[in-house]
């Protein structure tokens, strides 16, 4: 609480803030994760005023130097921020004031905290895209390690999570591993529409100062400044198409790990998480309980959550700034920082557990699995149609559903019942392993197909 007027913009204001006031004004509780993006756009446009002949040189010495002093002290732990000062801008260049003197005020010069807290907040983001990347062929290393192991492993296919075809677990593993290229294509073009700098275009209209643009963009590692300042200081679809990404992320993570809550069931036991990712029950000393992989499934409640948040938050804004978006922080601070543990956590159970060959070779002989294989060969071998082979294939389930056996347990002569023309060669390919080894068409379950694609993903991740 404060009872004098805002010493960064008070000179109009008798009175201080209220203390609600002050409380729901502040942001400094969660932009002082901001601090080092802060820093360093100070730095460089501090040097771009000096360049133009704005500002001395020896004052941006000064203020670049200063500003190194107050970034060692917040990473040092022990900076007193003050609610006060609102937020990180305020926070960080008050206490520059303490450290360089006078040469301070000159900071802001030809900037706005409007153009300052989008470069910021874009700085952020950008280091997340490339975080979010990292992590991600983290989680696809892992997956690639399973693939390998098991790349002929045989395991049934489900569709509606009824047994559909028997599938390679390492074809299984790679789908994962394709869908996670895919969201790391995401963050790559959202990284590259989102890399343009804000930082010039003061509070809406750009500056009557002979700034230079292109040089602080450069300093600060974008391709270039964004060509319109009231757009610049405007839009926060760069937070937004980062928490688009990150969601379908999520939800890919999440769909990974249902099924291995699903796998790693008594009924189904077809994983068994390391001890490192298992987890006890207090009452019911048998368990071992797949909490890890229950939250990752989770998370994508928040992460999904933090973008039609910030949706809402911008839809209906007039142009330009608006202290509605002071709200776009901690939804990208909350997604971005479980996005990470979230995928972290995936790369260590994947890797750590394992894959019970016996139990997947086991269920994949079940469901009558092999049926489309049956159709396939009455169509291949008997030149039927393959309306009729179905049909014909349908009644020979019936038949072993009846008798309570699978399809290969069938006798010729009880084959031969509903079709004649039915030969014994019938039953190689009622087999799991020559069913996957026949999948060899582009991107099918084919253990030779699955081998070429792990090669080259291996290629690709290094
Ligand atoms: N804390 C503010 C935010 O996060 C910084 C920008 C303030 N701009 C202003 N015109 N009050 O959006």
């Amino acid at each position: 609480m404060t009872d004098h007027a805002n010493t960064m913009w008070g000179g109009r204001f008798a009175a201080g803030p209220d203390a609600i006031m002050e409380a729901i004004n502040a942001s400094i509780g969660f932009d002082r994760r901001l601090a080092q993006q802060d820093i360093a756009g100070s730095r460089a446009h501090a040097a771009m005023l000096a360049a133009t002949g704005i500002i001395t040189n020896s004052d941006a010495d000064a203020i670049r130097e200063g500003l190194l002093t107050v970034l060692s002290e917040i990473e040092g732990g022990d900076f007193p921020f003050s609610a006060a000062l609102e937020d990180i801008h305020m926070n960080v260049e008050a206490r520059l004031k303490e450290v360089v003197g006078p040469a301070a005020g000159r900071l802001h010069t030809a900037r706005s905290r409007n153009d300052q807290v989008a470069v910021d907040f874009r700085l952020w983001v950008r280091d997340q895209c490339d975080a979010a990347d990292s992590a991600l062929a983290a989680v696809q290393k892992s997956l690639l390690g399973q693939a390998e192991a098991g790349a002929d492993w045989v395991m049934p296919g489900f569709t509606h999570l009824q047994v559909a075809q028997p599938v390679t677990w390492g074809h299984h593993m790679l789908a994962y591993v394709e869908m996670l290229g895919r969201d790391r294509s995401r963050f790559a073009d959202a990284r590259r529409r989102m890399n343009v700098s804000p930082l010039g275009a003061a509070a809406l209209a750009g500056t009557s100062f002979p700034i230079d643009r292109h040089m602080t963009a450069q300093a600060l590692g974008f391709d270039g400044p964004m060509t319109n300042s009231l757009d610049a200081v405007s839009d926060r679809d760069f937070a937004l198409e980062y928490l688009a990404a990150a969601s379908i992320c999520a939800l890919h993570l999440s769909r990974l790990a249902e099924e291995l809550v699903i796998w790693s069931s008594a009924q189904f036991r077809f994983v068994r998480m390391s001890d490192k990712w298992s987890t006890g029950s207090s009452i019911m000393p048998q368990k071992r309980n797949p909490d890890a992989a229950e939250l990752i499934r989770a998370k994508i409640g928040r992460i999904f959550g933090a973008n039609v948040a910030l949706m809402t938050v911008m839809k209906g804004l007039p142009l330009t700034y608006s202290k509605d978006m002071q709200e776009d922080k901690e939804q990208v601070f909350d997604a971005a920082d479980n996005l990470m543990l979230a995928l972290a956590a995936m790369a260590g159970m994947v890797a750590d557990m394992s894959a019970n060959r016996d139990a997947l070779r086991a269920a994949a002989a079940t469901g009558f699995s092999t049926a489309t294989d049956l159709a396939d060969w009455l169509v291949r071998e008997l030149g039927l149609p393959f309306r009729d082979a179905h049909h014909i294939t349908g009644s020979l389930v019936a038949m072993a559903e009846k008798q309570g056996c699978d399809l290969p347990d069938l006798s010729l002569a009880q084959m031969q019942s509903v079709h004649d023309g039915i030969r014994a060669d019938v039953f190689d390919v009622l087999g799991v392993d020559n069913s996957v080894a026949s999948r060899t068409s582009f991107g099918g379950t084919a253990p030779v197909r699955v081998r070429e694609a792990i090669a080259l993903w291996q290629e690709h991740l290094g």
